[in-house]
């Protein structure tokens, strides 16, 4: 956090009281309503959310444990009960007499259109259930699903859940190794994926690089299950690969969900962290279920029979899964899903596309926000957007100038801003208004939701008094429903990253600084441990360094955030080389480590700016000074004590002057 954050955060006086309009016809209207949640929460915990699980969630068999906590932190919700969440999602709707509405309006980037009702859906869904289980896959086996947004992703998504198979989406950006690492790591037995995918006037080829990384590993793999989405040439193993399409066809639309415990894993999710590779973040049944379809009522207000709901996330993330594949299908809901990039062809193509489906709410992050608003007032001004009446903010700070660009010329200074804070371990949100209720502050996450007890607190886990906030260590003090379950695998990293910081005390870490203002209002200051938020994507900056290093010519490397206008955070790699400086082409190095960092990763973790060095600023213990080096990314002067450097001559050398 810098001290020019901290000082915005304390004078930021704009407060955007609730529209009459808005307050009417919410689900929540009015903060005693939200004070009598809470009320309620605090007071009886398991009470308040087995009512919300009754109410949410159809159950198979009801359940009558509700917390176990015996075992911290592995703690169980519902535990006895059994569901199976694709019945939630699709079937009950249908039963209900909802079949014939839209799950999902689809647009392709080159413009093809598609829409698929619940029925329809369904039927996808109950077709791939079928093929996966005639290729072997149980409950319990891992998928993992690497395909371009398509309604086919959240059909794999779904099917998984059906026949209680657990997935493990991989973002389409991410590379052929690091989609290895992830398949060896989940010992998938399925690959879903496609013969490429549509971005920006780009295909980018998903097939290739499934053979890449099955070619170097990934033993578990039998088979690898192909859409034909990009008519994009592509190799084919015979046995092993087979086109989606094909077997939809030969299977029966009859797949009976498969009910399961509330904890058994929904899904595995690959989050980076401050040390080592990405950990699979492992989300339960129930309680994740829960999370999703009660913050959409909550937060995004949502009226299934009425709202257009549209989530600009790609399913690879959190976001998306929560809120395009779980949430808006919980609660029976039309969202759309859009293929391509938001700037293609042109940077009206949110707007147009919102225009076309009458979007009610709308959902992205500030960095889309920020360039959206780069490009100008006018491409927004072409189109009719008076059905949006609701906007979303997610994934990193908004800053108010962004907020106030989204509130005036989005949403037409009607339409309120829940600015939602959460994380891939969470599930859900945790930190966010409720948009009758909340009067809301630009750049503010405002309130916990109900029956979230979040807390900024000191060193030793006390709170921090109010009146005197000057920023503390975001925590979540109780176990909640949708809270992840595990690292997969790796119980050790489950326990130390998140519940180890604060002895003796089980208190969620978040890994974020925050700040309370005097009216209680949560304002989350950034990263305090070594991740970054570019464009809204969390990266770990080790893991960048370890991609860098491994690279025949570097020696070391040490990568931090600088702040970018657009992006949050650039990236900004220091890089010390084996042999002599002088003796290399620079330019030409550093393109060769930028496409080595996106070979190893992906393109969205090229570092933006690469300095070379003779050394890295070490403290006489040998720790890297970090904060120096942010300092220096970012061009500020250097006010640190850097006498004890063992040699200052390499500060010029990092700041590019020698
Ligand atoms: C950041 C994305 C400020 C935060 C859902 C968190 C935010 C990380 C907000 C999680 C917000 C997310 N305001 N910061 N509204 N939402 N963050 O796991 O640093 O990709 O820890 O989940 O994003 O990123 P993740």
């Amino acid at each position: 956090m810098t001290d020019d954050t901290l000082e915005s955060v304390l004078t930021e006086q704009r407060l955007f009281e609730v529209p009459d309009q808005f307050a009417k016809q919410a689900r929540i209207s009015g903060m005693d309503q939200y004070f009598e949640m809470m009320k309620h929460a605090v007071e009886d915990y398991e009470g308040f959310w087995a009512e919300q699980a009754r109410a949410e969630i159809s159950w198979e068999i009801p359940f009558s444990e509700i917390l176990d906590e015996s075992n911290p932190p592995f703690y169980k919700w519902f535990s006895d009960g059994r569901l199976n969440v694709s019945y939630n999602c699709i079937d009950r709707h249908i039963e209900a007499g909802n079949g014939q509405r839209n799950a999902i309006l689809w647009e392709g980037e080159p413009g093809d259109q598609r829409s698929l009702t619940y029925n329809e859906l369904l039927d996808e869904v109950a077709r791939l259930g079928n093929a996966l289980k005639a290729y072997g896959v149980g409950k319990g086996d891992r998928v993992v699903i690497y395909m371009p947004m398509v309604p086919e992703a959240v059909a794999a998504m779904q099917a998984c859940a059906r026949i209680g198979a657990i997935h493990s989406v991989v973002f389409g950006g991410f590379s052929a190794e690091a989609l290895k690492d992830r398949i060896e790591d989940a010992t998938a037995k399925v690959v879903i994926s496609a013969d490429g995918g549509l971005r920006s006037g780009k295909t980018i080829p998903l097939k290739a690089n499934v053979d890449q990384a099955l070619e170097e590993g990934c033993d578990s793999v039998e088979h690898v299950v192909v859409l034909q989405r990009a008519e994009n040439a592509i190799d084919w193993t015979e046995g092993r690969d087979v086109w989606f399409r094909d077997i939809m066809a030969r299977e029966s639309g009859d797949c009976p969900p498969e009910p399961v415990e509330a904890e058994h894993p929904l899904f595995i999710l690959y989050t980076s962290g401050s040390t080592g590779k990405p950990k699979g973040v492992v989300h339960s049944s129930a309680g994740y279920l829960l999370g999703a379809a009660a913050t959409m009522k909550w937060v995004f207000d949502i009226r299934p029979e009425s709202d257009v709901f549209w989530c600009t996330a790609d399913v690879g993330w959190i976001t998306g899964h929560t809120y395009i594949a779980y949430g808006p299908t919980a609660v029976g809901a039309t969202q759309v899903m859009y293929e391509g990039g938001p700037m293609y062809p042109e940077p009206d193509r949110l707007w147009a596309v919102a225009e076309r489906t009458r979007t009610t709410v709308f959902y992205t992050a500030p960095t889309a926000i920020r360039a959206l608003m780069k490009q100008g007032e006018e491409w927004p001004a072409k189109h009719d957007l008076s059905a949006l009446r609701l906007l979303g903010s997610v994934g990193e700070p908004i800053n108010p100038e962004a907020w106030m660009w989204y509130y005036r010329v989005i949403g037409g200074e009607r339409c309120p801003i829940v600015d939602t804070w959460w994380q891939t371990e969470t599930g859900a949100h945790m930190i966010a208004p409720l948009p009758g209720a909340t009067a809301l502050k630009p750049g503010s996450c405002t309130h916990p939701l109900p029956g979230i007890m979040a807390d900024v607190v000191d060193e030793a886990g006390n709170s921090i008094d109010r009146a005197e906030d000057k920023g503390g260590l975001l925590i979540i003090r109780r176990p909640w429903p949708s809270m992840l379950r595990n690292v997969w695998g790796n119980e050790q990293r489950f326990i130390k990253t998140y519940w180890s910081y604060f002895p003796d005390q089980y208190l969620y870490l978040a890994g974020d600084s925050a700040s309370r203002d005097a009216d209680g209002y949560f304002w989350i200051l950034g990263r305090m441990d070594d991740v970054i938020n570019v464009s809204g994507h969390r990266m770990g900056t080790m893991e960048i360094e370890s991609a860098l290093v491994s690279h025949e010519k570097v020696a070391e490397a040490a990568v931090v955030g600088r702040p970018d206008e657009v992006k949050g955070n650039a990236i900004h790699a220091f890089v010390i080389l084996k042999g002599s400086r002088g003796d290399q082409d620079l330019d030409h190095l550093r393109d060769d480590l930028r496409g080595h960092v996106a070979e190893k990763i992906g393109p969205i973790a090229k570092p933006d700016d690469i300095r070379f060095a003779d050394g890295l600023p070490k403290t006489r213990s040998g720790k890297i000074m970090r904060r120096l080096l942010r300092a220096i990314a970012s061009g500020e002067e250097i006010t640190q004590d850097i006498s004890t450097l063992e040699d200052e001559s390499v500060i010029r050398q990092l700041q590019g002057k020698d």
